[in-house]
């Protein structure tokens, strides 16, 4: 099977980008990643690429006077890499549906909480708020609604009694960095698609809420 290529998009730290990185690296995924992109400067994910001897490009959006500029210019960057999958990974940005668009079928995101409660930011905090007993990350193909594509996979953590936003936090990326290249992994094999707004795994519709993990 051929290796994928992999384009990975950031705004920060990045250790999903290295779980992905390490993923590549140990065989895992049968891909690389071609190119690390963000759209800041400081993104520490940018020191990890350059470790591991990954290109890496910043496109900052603040040099583009709308957000339909931004996006069209972060595609052409993209396609300059001919990747069979984009990889959001903590990338701070809401894509304009041209965008999607032009990468549906092949682009991920992962979002830290069970969707679809909590789509949008504070996640750890509002599910805390809530009462909930449970919370955790979902990985899902993006569409043009925020944090509303299919999601392919669900990891859960307990909320204890005295858990804090931080403390739930650092629970949930545990889970993140196993479930992100897994995922990678199921598309580099030719496993995972999506059809009809809906994942497909293993040539089964994925249910609404992802296949549970572990
Ligand atoms: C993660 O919590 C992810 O779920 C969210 O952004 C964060 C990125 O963290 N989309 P990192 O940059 O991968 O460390």
């Amino acid at each position: 099977m051929t290796p994928i290529r992999i384009v990975v998009l950031i705004s920060g730290s990045g250790s999903n980008l290295q779980a992905i990185i390490d993923g590549c690296k140990s065989g895992q995924i049968n891909g690389s990643i071609a190119a690390v992109i963000s759209n800041k400067a400081d993104a520490y994910g940018l020191t990890r690429a350059k470790l591991a001897d990954i290109h890496t490009e910043v496109l900052d959006h603040k040099a583009f006077a709308s957000r339909d500029a931004y996006d069209n210019a972060l595609a052409d960057v993209i396609n300059q890499f001919s990747p069979d999958l984009v990889v959001l990974a903590g990338f701070m940005r809401i894509l304009t549906p041209d965008l999607v668009q032009k990468f549906k079928g092949k682009m991920l995101n992962i979002h830290p909480s069970l969707l679809p409660k909590y789509q949008g930011l504070n996640t750890h905090q509002r599910a805390i708020d809530a009462n909930d007993a449970e919370h955790g990350v979902s990985v899902h193909f993006v569409t043009e609604e925020l944090d509303g594509g299919p999601v392919i996979v669900q990891a859960k953590v307990a909320i204890e009694s005295n858990e804090t936003a931080q403390s739930l936090a650092e629970k949930v990326h545990v889970q993140e960095h196993v479930i992100y290249p897994l995922v990678v992994q199921w598309f580099s094999e030719h496993r995972l698609t999506m059809e009809a707004e809906h994942a497909v795994l293993d040539n089964q519709v994925v249910p609404a809420q992802g296949v549970n993990y572990p």
